[in-house]
């Protein structure tokens, strides 16, 4: 035994049998502690780091299974292997029922005892082995809740940290449910202004005419309803960040001043004439095209520049299928434990349909479509009877335009491919195929003559 496979502690109230094990233990070459009684055992286990605890069954004060239970609660990761005395095999059978590795009946044979301590003390280091994987696979993958495998998000990641100790102001772009807000806090805990506050400003949300009051603050009787001095969420975010979510539905007046305040580092409140010095990241967040919105004056081209020093592009989920296992098996675990449902995982036809799956919604689409999986499941895996219809729909219909996207088949040629595949699916009803393809019948009619080459009987 050369190999590092962590301690084993070895507890028995008998000093000569402890001793007579530790030794034949240790001549094989392991790391080994004893404990003269139950009490002493978890005091020590308390405090170092075992594999595996080798437990004497019959002891004064606390028992071995009263051990073995206590082991079991506090530390899952620990094997413990009992000995009992030779013929009370209910005691075995009772120790493996409550989680015991395996047991020794006494007298205990030197080989027995090394062949039992060493198969279980290779599989606790295994099993810590794997444990410790998943737990760096889980690091690697994810940084500050956001999760990404992908090369496009392990790009993310990689802007995340080097942007974040700048002080340079960051658009972040992408559809809609691709993580921005979430992207937005990642920075911000990952700056050096992450012990002030992040306050996010969703533009979209505020009325117009409350806007700049919000932003800058008022004074007492700058207008009619201004009845005391109020600091704006400029002011509150002071050495912090300000997320802007939805920036383009700024108003232009709006965009001017923000501008000004991003430039000059102080703020107005509504009615005040002494500026307010302000020291306050932006970040931006947009899933629209700014630069068309630029083009078609809907906003400031100034402004823009100013924001978008840095843009982060959240790429959409269809464009990084390969993050969907992970992101699946994430939110089925946390939506199973919020719930107290069984659910495990999801079955390989399930997984294979949300893989495929185009997700316009992207990842909170998948999050709330794992919610609704893991609300209908009724066993330890989510099947595809759990997914919504459109899911469900996925495989067979991209599969369709995966085809014809690959002969590059024109429009024409393809609509009569897709109008066959349907019919092949409702089996030759065409009212059916007409409903699915969103056509009246008559239409179908006209358009199998022309696929045909022949007036269709009915026409
Ligand atoms: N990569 C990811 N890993 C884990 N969870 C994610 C990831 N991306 C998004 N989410 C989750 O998806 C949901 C939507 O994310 P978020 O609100 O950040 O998106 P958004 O881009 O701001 O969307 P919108 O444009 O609609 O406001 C949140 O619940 C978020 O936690
Ligand atoms: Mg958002």
């Amino acid at each position: 035994m050369t190999e590092d496979w962590g301690t084993i502690l070895v507890v028995d109230d008998d000093a000569d049998m402890r001793e007579l094990t530790c030794d034949l233990l240790k001549d094989r070459g392991h790391q080994v502690a004893a404990a003269g009684s139950g009490e002493e055992a978890l005091k020590q286990l308390a405090q170092g780091d075992y594999a595996v605890v080798l437990t004497d069954l019959r002891m004064k004060g606390l028992q071995g299974l009263e051990l073995l239970t206590q082991i079991r609660q506090e530390y899952p990761d620990i094997n413990v292997i009992l000995m009992t005395a030779f013929g009370s095999v209910e005691t075995a059978v009772e120790a493996m029922k409550h989680g015991a590795s395996d047991y020794l009946t006494k007298p205990v044979k030197k080989v027995e005892l090394v062949r039992v301590v060493e198969r279980v003390i290779r599989e606790a280091s295994l099993r810590r082995e794997v444990n410790r994987l998943r737990r760096e696979v889980h690091k690697e993958y994810s940084f500050h809740h956001i999760l990404g495998k992908s090369k496009p998000m392990q790009v993310v990641f990689d802007l995340i940290r080097r942007v974040a100790d700048s002080p340079t102001n960051v658009l972040i772009t992408g559809e809609s449910g691709t993580g921005k807000e979430l992207v937005a806090k990642a920075i911000h805990y990952n700056s050096d202004r992450k012990d002030a506050p992040f306050i996010p400003v969703n533009c979209a949300a505020i009325p117009e005419q409350l806007l700049e009051s919000e932003l800058f603050g008022h004074m007492r009787g700058a207008f009619t309803d201004a009845k005391m001095d109020k600091h704006g969420l400029f002011e509150e975010a002071q050495k912090g960040t300000l997320f802007l979510d939805e920036i383009s539905e700024l108003p232009l007046m709006l965009q001017a001043k923000l501008l000004r305040a991003i430039q000059e580092k102080e703020i107005r409140r509504v009615g005040a004439t002494k500026p307010i010095a302000v020291d306050v990241r932006i970040i931006a967040a947009t899933n629209l095209n700014l630069a068309e919105e630029v083009k078609a004056k809907r906003f400031r081209e100034d402004f823009y520049y100013r924001l978008n020093v840095i843009e982060l592009k959240l790429p959409p989920l269809r464009e990084r299928r390969e993050d969907v296992p992970l992101l699946v098996e994430a939110f089925t675990r946390k939506c199973a434990e919020a719930r107290g449902k069984p659910v495990k995982g999801v079955s390989e036809a399930a997984l294979a349909m949300l893989i495929d799956y185009g997700w316009p919604g992207n990842v909170r689409e998948l999050e709330n479509v794992i919610e609704r999986a893991v609300t209908l499941s009724r066993g330890e895996k989510v099947t595809p009877d759990d997914l919504p219809p459109a899911v469900q729909g996925a495989r067979g219909d991209r599969r369709v335009l995966d085809e014809a996207a690959e002969k590059t088949l024109p429009l024409h040629e393809f609509e009569k491919e897709y109008i066959k595949k349907i019919l092949e699916k409702t089996g030759g009803n065409k009212y059916q195929a007409a409903h699915a393809l969103g056509i009246d019948r008559k239409t179908l009619y006209r358009k199998l003559a022309e696929i045909e080459g022949t007036p269709h009987p009915e026409e």
